[in-house]
């Protein structure tokens, strides 16, 4: 075969391919921040702000963010809901409170991928999620749901949730006071679960896990006793999808359900910044 023949097959041959697919950075050389997810209990926005039983209520009217007070204690707090010494009536036996997790993000003007890595903490709770030992989710925000830049998901957590003590409704999912995908007011929801399930979706007057189009790919695995999980999520794609932008900031959270777990029984981090090509709590820079 003559090299221009040989040229001309491999012209075809990527043109026939199509646009280069997304494809994850090299994680080894992308900085992580360690942000540790904890037990929250009973801990709804209703319990947060009423200022007669949280010593924060006060000072987050005031603008301080639930990281501000928190960020460097969460484990401590953890401890205390998930042994049932504070605000957890079902204490799970032997549940861990806490689970420091690595958090990376990167993006290639188009896409942006995140990547969270921890350690199996020991479980043997109740199976409530037969089909899934671990479900990971994270949350954005584009600055439009008022508190979300304090409090993270807290914006939608609630006391009338299912599976928490005072729900009336087993249907009620979380949700947003106000939310409407319309007004921007609602939360981008992405989950990856551990049987091989990836959820595109958003809360908003109330949780839909379905209907996103920006979410390429959800993949996890467990190497030894250690989990990694990675999205890759177009900058923009449909419903629910909040439309991402280079010198961007939003807002961030995640969870963990650990253990086969349901409902309010996860991990969860506070509220954290993620910012696209900018600093933030977290950035996505090119690599
Ligand atoms: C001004 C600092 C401050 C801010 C802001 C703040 N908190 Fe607190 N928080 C406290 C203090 C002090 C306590 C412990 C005493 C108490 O329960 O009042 C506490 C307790 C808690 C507890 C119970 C566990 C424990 O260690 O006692 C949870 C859960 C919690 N905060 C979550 C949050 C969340 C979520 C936010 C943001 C929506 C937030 N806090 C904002 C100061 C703060």
């Amino acid at each position: 075969m003559s090299k221009l023949h040989a040229l001309i097959l491999t012209a075809t041959a990527s043109l026939l391919a199509g646009p280069t697919l997304a494809a994850p950075p090299d994680w080894g050389k992308v900085p992580a921040k360690e942000v540790t997810v904890f037990y929250p209990g009973v801990s709804p926005l209703e319990w947060i702000t009423k200022g007669t039983e949280h010593g924060g209520a006060r000072a987050l009217r005031k603008g301080e963010s639930c990281a501000g007070c928190h960020h460097e204690e969460t484990a401590d707090m953890g401890k205390k809901m998930a042994s049932g010494q504070k605000i957890e009536p079902k204490p799970i036996k032997g549940k861990m409170g806490f689970i420091p997790v690595k958090v990376q993000a990167a993006n290639d003007g188009a896409n942006l991928y995140m990547r969270f890595s921890w350690k199996q903490p020991p479980g043997g709770g109740e199976k409530m999620d037969k089909d899934n030992q671990v479900k990971l989710a994270f949350m954005l925000e584009d600055n439009k749901v008022p508190g979300a830049n304090l409090s993270g998901c807290w914006e939608t957590c609630h006391a009338d949730a299912r599976t928490m003590p005072d729900a009336k409704d087993d249907k009620k999912t979380k949700y947003v006071k106000d939310g409407a995908l319309a007004s921007g007011k609602y939360y981008d929801l992405m989950q990856w679960t551990s049987k091989g399930g990836k959820f595109d979706g958003y809360v908003a007057d109330k949780r839909v896990m379905e209907g996103g189009k920006a979410l390429l790919e959800a993949k996890g695995e467990k190497k030894g006793d250690e989990w990694a999980v990675v999205f890759t999520r177009k900058f923009s794609g449909g419903d629910g999808d909040i439309a991402l932008a280079s010198g961007k900031t939003y807002n961030f959270g995640f969870a963990i359900h650990d253990d086969y777990t349901i409902g309010r029984f996860h991990h969860v981090s506070l509220g954290y910044t993620l910012g696209i090509d900018t600093d933030a709590d977290i950035s996505a820079k090119k690599p």
